[in-house]
């Protein structure tokens, strides 16, 4: 046999993985191969694979036959919108994507080589976790990525889909990631499985129910994002790194748009209503600032009372952090804390200004809350934005009520840019709680105690509850048309294009976790 056609064979047979059957039983699933989605991942043509002909070691429990080359999954590079990108795919028709020694050393190299080489690594998960027949050496081999997770992380974007079983220990490698998206119906993850779960706790429930896309997307957080079918999933997987650099030491590519820089719409002016409880859509607001109305939501379905989104101002990538009025009232409760903290801390890491727009009323009250923690889990969005150096905007469109006027992006932690609706409320607390207690004893004396407390509420709000008394401290730069927010805000950016800011040195401080 030729040299060549002896290597053109190697490769067709390390191309068909686990074999005809298996991707055959693979589609039938509803799920795509691993060469299929990393083709689908980068832009065509562009992948480059490495380690194709990695065999496990030879082992009692497995035969000879079985050791196929590549070992269950796909390792190499590619591009995205022409960008450097590392991926591994996990081929689940060897041995169920299962982790072993050689498995987990190709994993290792790929994100070695992102590291070097300061692009993002991105892994396609499916896999029955730690190949059985390899005992603890499969267990030592997601301990070294794990590890590597944990070393480049701040360094290079790391994202996770999960595209089928992730399950036990094997978690917590995409759970150490930036991102997760995962696919409804083929994709589940969890601690202990179904089977353990009836064991132990006498619960019956199904793999969807205890870890599919919907519980991690809207339930526990666990999942940034949930797709319908894989070709979605990877899909908004290229659409995310559009908006990110390609390292911590890179800035955001620039995506040019014809939006003009000093579109005003007036419609803002007037999208706040009158009365303070009557609740309107940020995501309006959003799409009438940001650059074509585009961007794209992170943990859409989970903590909706607040908002993450990548967008871009003057074609720059942007992290936007808003409250959601139309849910709880935009209320700071101990989800849409952790969910805000973790994206402002990956904007900060990446240079990706910020930019917040306030429409709190407070922390939610109550056992619950308390109970759960909203004291430590407040404290870790007070604390990410307190550290971020990157330039920080922020827009108070209505109420900035007490410790959440403070913790959203104020001046007092490094606001770079400061800025309020005519529309806003800056005070300790709202009109009518203040009332209750500062004029206690007088409205019970009152003689018609409701009249009384209206005028006390509106002597309140026209005394306290509006933007004046915060900018009259410089705590504001200036108060705005809301129809000028887009012009205001792109203005500041290019203005913070310099930025330099730097936290103590240290060996790094100490989140409330
Ligand atoms: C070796 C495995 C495997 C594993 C699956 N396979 N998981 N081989 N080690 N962990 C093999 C199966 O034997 C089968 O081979 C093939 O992959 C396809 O699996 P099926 O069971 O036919 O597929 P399906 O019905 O889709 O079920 C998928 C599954 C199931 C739910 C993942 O295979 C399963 O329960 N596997 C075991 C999962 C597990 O307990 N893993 C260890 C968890 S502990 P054949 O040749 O028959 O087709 C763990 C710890 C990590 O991972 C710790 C990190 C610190």
């Amino acid at each position: 046999m030729k040299a060549t056609d002896r290597l053109d064979d190697m490769r067709r047979r390390a191309a068909l993985g686990g074999g005809e059957e298996r991707i055959q039983q693979q589609h039938a699933k509803g799920k795509l191969t691993a060469r299929e989605r990393v083709e689908l991942l980068v832009d065509e043509g562009s992948f480059v694979e490495i380690d194709a002909f990695v065999v496990a070691r030879p082992s009692e429990l497995v035969r000879d036959e079985e050791r196929v080359m590549g070992d269950g999954v796909i390792t190499g590079f590619g591009r995205i919108d022409g960008r450097l990108v590392y991926v591994f795919s996990q081929d689940f028709t060897v041995f169920g994507g299962s982790l072993a020694e050689a498995h987990a050393g190709k994993i290792c190299k790929v994100m070695d080589l992102a590291v070097r080489n300061g692009a993002p690594i991105i892994g396609l998960n499916d896999s029955g976790g730690a190949r059985i027949q390899e005992g603890v050496v499969s267990l030592g081999g997601y301990a070294d990525i794990f590890l590597r997770n944990v070393m480049a992380s701040g360094v290079v974007p790391q994202i996770s889909a999960i595209l089928g079983p992730c399950a036990g220990g094997a978690v917590y490698s995409p759970a150490i990631t930036d991102f997760v998206a995962m696919v409804r119906d083929t994709s589940y993850m969890f601690v202990t499985g179904p089977n353990v779960v009836k064991t132990v706790t006498h619960e019956d429930v199904t793999f969807e129910e205890l870890g599919g896309a919907d519980v991690h997307a809207r339930r526990s957080g666990v999942a940034h994002f949930e797709a319908d079918d894989e070709v979605a999933c990877l899909a908004l997987i290229r659409r995310l790194i559009s908006y990110l650099p390609s390292n911590n030491l890179d800035a955001p590519p620039t995506v040019p748009t014809d939006d003009p820089i000093d579109r005003a719409d007036r419609e803002l002016d007037s999208l706040v209503p009158d009365a303070a409880t009557k609740p309107y859509d940020m995501l309006d607001v959003l799409r009438r600032v940001v650059d074509d109305g585009e961007f794209l939501q992170v943990h859409e379905g989970w903590a909706q009372n607040i908002i993450c989104a990548f967008a871009r101002l003057d074609g720059k990538s942007i992290g936007v952090v808003a409250q959601q009025p139309t849910v709880l009232a935009g209320v700071l409760d101990i989800d849409a804390s952790t969910k805000a903290a973790r994206f402002v801390r990956f904007c900060d890491a990446f240079n990706i200004p910020l930019a917040t727009f306030v429409d709190v009323p407070g922390f939610l009250p109550g056992t619950a809350q308390e109970h759960g923690g909203i004291i430590r889990n407040g404290a870790k969005l007070l604390y990410a934005y307190a550290e971020a150096t990157v330039p920080k905007l922020t827009v108070i469109t209505r109420k900035a009520y007490g410790g959440a006027y403070d913790v959203m992006s104020s001046k007092h932690i490094r606001g770079d840019y400061n800025v309020a609706w005519p529309s806003a409320e800056i005070a300790v607390m709202g009109p009518e709680g203040a009332v209750n207690i500062l004029y206690r004893d007088e409205l019970e004396k009152a003689k018609d105690p409701d009249t009384r407390r209206k005028q006390l509420v509106a002597q309140y709000v026209e005394r306290f509850a509006n933007p004046y008394v915060a900018a009259s401290r410089g705590y504001l730069d200036d108060i705005i048309e809301p129809s000028q927010t887009r012009q205001r805000l792109i203005n500041a950016l290019r203005a913070l294009a310099g930025k330099r800011d730097t936290n103590p040195k240290r060996k790094h401080g100490n989140i409330p976790l």
